[in-house]
């Protein structure tokens, strides 16, 4: 029997597969994640972790945690993990793979509707009352079908979003690792990122590559904030560069209030809500669950992130 500690309120029924197996399971109540201090206490004599992308688990906690032994991640990114030093500590870590897939791709599309047909202003224009009548030149926007995506990271998420682009006649292209970026961003109208966060993607998206985005063409991000330039991208768009920007990730997250993209009526900002449908968060916490299980019995975790156990 382990004792495991879940950082926050997540689908409570999976949980049962641990207390099922005699492991105890602590749950810290309350919706918003722990403050640090109250982290490094919570792992103090946890041997399971299960966490969300909201707690940084860098070398502090996991020196905190003596003895853990496993991580189970509620969710598919892995970067608020040190996931070298998990492993160098001999802790297995696994994620939620597949299961979000499709809610992800499927608010990627979402953003892209949206921007390329201008949905934020136009419903601002409205609640606002300059919306009068109905106007031929009105709030043109972008026609899908013959425009062309190119979908940033090639895997799951990102192939996912480019068969919902498909059907509705875009053009896509797919930019993985060692691609040729600023090629296929010349030819896109639309760019949708959907790569994992580490030290060689963080600001994939900077000056450079937004001058190489075509004049009027559209950025979504459903991916990490962490990816895009902020400060360069809202340049950007404020030069027509960019003629809109649908991000549903921000660094950080939440933006400060007086941050420029909030502020930009062709930009909309989401709350990070790319997994969020309930069947989704359901089948996140039972493979969270099933991961800790596993490595809990000493057995490889069915989504590893990294090769402790295996
Ligand atoms: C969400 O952002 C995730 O990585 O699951």
């Amino acid at each position: 029997m382990a004792r495991v500690v879940v950082t926050r309120e997540v689908p409570r029924g999976p949980l049962s597969l641990l207390t099922d197996a005699g492991h105890e399971v602590h749950v810290r109540e309350g919706a918003a994640p722990p403050y640090r201090s109250e982290l490094l206490e919570l792992v103090a004599d946890a041997e399971g972790l299960l966490c969300t992308l909201t707690e940084r688990i860098d070398a502090d906690v996991l020196d905190a945690a003596p003895r853990l032994r496993a991580i189970g991640l509620f969710s598919v990114g892995s970067d608020s993990v040190d996931v070298d030093g998990a492993t160098a500590r001999g802790i297995a870590v696994g994620n939620t793979p597949d299961v979000l897939t499709d809610a992800t791709a499927d608010l990627a599309l979402a953003l892209i509707l949206a921007t390329a047909r201008r949905l934020p202003e136009a419903a601002a224009n409205v609640t606002g009352g300059a919306w009068r009548t109905w106007e031929p030149l009105g709030l043109l926007g972008l026609e899908l079908r013959g425009a062309r995506l190119c979908v940033v990271g090639a895997g799951r998420i990102g192939r996912a979003t480019g068969e919902r682009a498909a059907a509705f006649g875009m053009d896509v292209d797919y930019v993985s690792r060692g691609d040729d970026l600023l090629a296929a961003l010349r030819r896109a109208d639309v760019v949708s990122l959907h790569a994992p966060l580490t030290e060689q993607t963080r600001h994939l998206i900077d000056a450079a590559a937004l001058a190489a985005m075509k004049r009027g063409s559209i950025l979504v991000n459903t991916a990490r904030g962490g990816l895009v330039d902020q400060v360069a991208l809202a340049a950007a768009l404020a030069s027509g560069q960019l003629a809109a920007a649908g991000l549903d990730v921000t660094d950080p997250e939440p933006l400060p209030a007086d941050d420029p993209l909030l502020a930009a009526p062709n930009v909309l900002v989401l709350p990070h809500i790319g997994s969020a449908t309930t069947v989704a968060r359901e089948r996140m916490a039972e493979r969270a669950c099933r991961n800790l299980l596993a490595a809990l019995a000493g057995e490889p975790m069915p989504w590893p992130v990294n090769a402790v156990g295996r």
